[in-house]
């Protein structure tokens, strides 16, 4: 038998253990020194003038919609197809979600749904560049005029669109650095903006609404005392983390080479096959960072193919359940209709798209998928 393929593998070498050695025989392991140098890579890779570290994209999240000051009778637009955390971090901030559909082919927001659900209690718009495509951001904007956006970029790690890396427009945008992600921390974000006075407060928010970093105040002869002024939560980023975040950044120029090379051989070799939908390209000058590979499985039922790809050794993924399926989401909110989200929550399946991954591999995995829908 074939060795497995999993969907996802994270791209971590001798380079990333010595990195994270080096922090751990520091005697300095929380955040401190190695955050500061990854804030300072991350916002000059992406070319905005801030970023901050935080313990997940999703940490990243609650703080941007408690900053923004989104609670109850507020609404927030978002797609229904993206990672539950958004819509979670909406609902729990007491708002409503309102979902916007997607576009079939490339499975990003479609700006006109902007301008259809917007009201005067829409506090923000989140779109997502999913799977590491950009969304269409000149038309988001004029879309969502005065409202705020916050871009999840949880995805879009090395994307650009025409021409700038996302994150990049001063909008604020939450980058993860989860393992399945293009680049990995083990568990982490970043926040990025262009609005200092945001970024001081999120920096506050971050670590208890304490003024002066832990490490500063531990130094010789530092002064260990602080004030709060407002509450804070604890969200930061270990330096072990950040080690290994420096590392990772520092090797994303061949990580998305790589990751566009394996979708090229996808896209060449299964377009042909009437069972399946590919992934539509944006038309816009991007750079796609194919953080994942997502099929519409047309010829049979999903399950059946699972089950196929799964004796023949192959992993696989599912992004995303559709948030406005989620049971406290109908629950709360009631029945709401997608007509691009509902085929696509039923048809899609991520395929493997890892930078380790060979051709061979991808070969492999092409092949089964010819044998299965052909
Ligand atoms: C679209 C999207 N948004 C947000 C997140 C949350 O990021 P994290 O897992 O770092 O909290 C993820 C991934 O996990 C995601 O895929």
């Amino acid at each position: 038998m074939n060795e497995f393929i999993p969907m996802s593998r994270p791209y971590l070498g001798d380079e990333e253990i010595e990195a994270v050695s080096e922090v751990l025989r520091s005697g300095w392991i929380t955040t401190g020194p190695k955050c500061s140098e990854f804030e300072k890579m991350f916002a000059e890779f992406v070319g905005t003038p801030y970023a901050l570290s935080v313990s997940s994209g999703t940490a990243g999240m609650h703080l941007v919609l408690k900053l923004m000051g989104v609670g109850p009778g507020d609404e927030v637009v978002t797609p229904s197809m993206t990672f539950a955390s958004t819509v979670n971090q909406i609902t729990l901030a007491g708002a409503r979600p309102v979902f916007a559909d997607v576009d079939y082919d490339t499975m990003l927001i479609k700006p006109e749904e902007i301008d259809r659900l917007k009201s005067t209690k829409t506090k923000a718009v989140i779109p997502v560049h999913f799977a590491g495509a950009p969304a269409d951001m000149d038309a988001i904007e004029q879309a969502s005029g005065d409202i705020p956006i916050i871009e999840d970029a949880a995805h879009a790690i090395g994307t650009t669109y025409k021409g700038a890396h996302i994150g990049s427009r001063g909008n604020v945008s939450i980058f993860s650095f989860h393992p399945i992600k293009n680049i990995t921390t083990a568990e982490g974000g970043m926040v990025t903006s262009s609005d200092e006075t945001m970024m001081k407060q999120l920096r506050l928010m971050r670590f208890h609404g304490i003024e002066r970093d832990a490490w500063k105040r531990y130094g010789k002869a530092s002064d260990p005392g602080y004030d709060i002024k407002e509450p804070g939560f604890k969200y930061n980023m270990p330096d072990i983390q950040a080690a290994l975040g420096l590392v990772q950044l520092s090797k994303i120029d061949d990580i998305t080479k790589r990751r566009n090379r394996i979708a090229e051989m996808y896209l060449d070799s299964l377009s042909d096959l009437e069972g399946v939908d590919l992934p539509g390209i944006p038309t816009y000058p991007h750079t796609h960072a194919w953080h994942l590979f997502v099929v519409k499985i047309k010829s049979m039922d999903r399950e059946s193919f699972m089950r196929a790809l799964a004796d023949n050794n192959i992993g696989y993924g599912l992004h995303f359940p559709a948030c406005h399926r989620l049971s406290y989401i109908r629950e709360r909110f009631g029945d709401i209709h997608l007509p691009e989200t509902d085929t696509l929550a039923d048809r899609i399946l991520s395929i493997p798209i890892y930078p380790a991954m060979s051709d061979e591999q991808v070969y492999r995995v092409i092949d089964v998928i010819k044998r299965v829908l052909g």
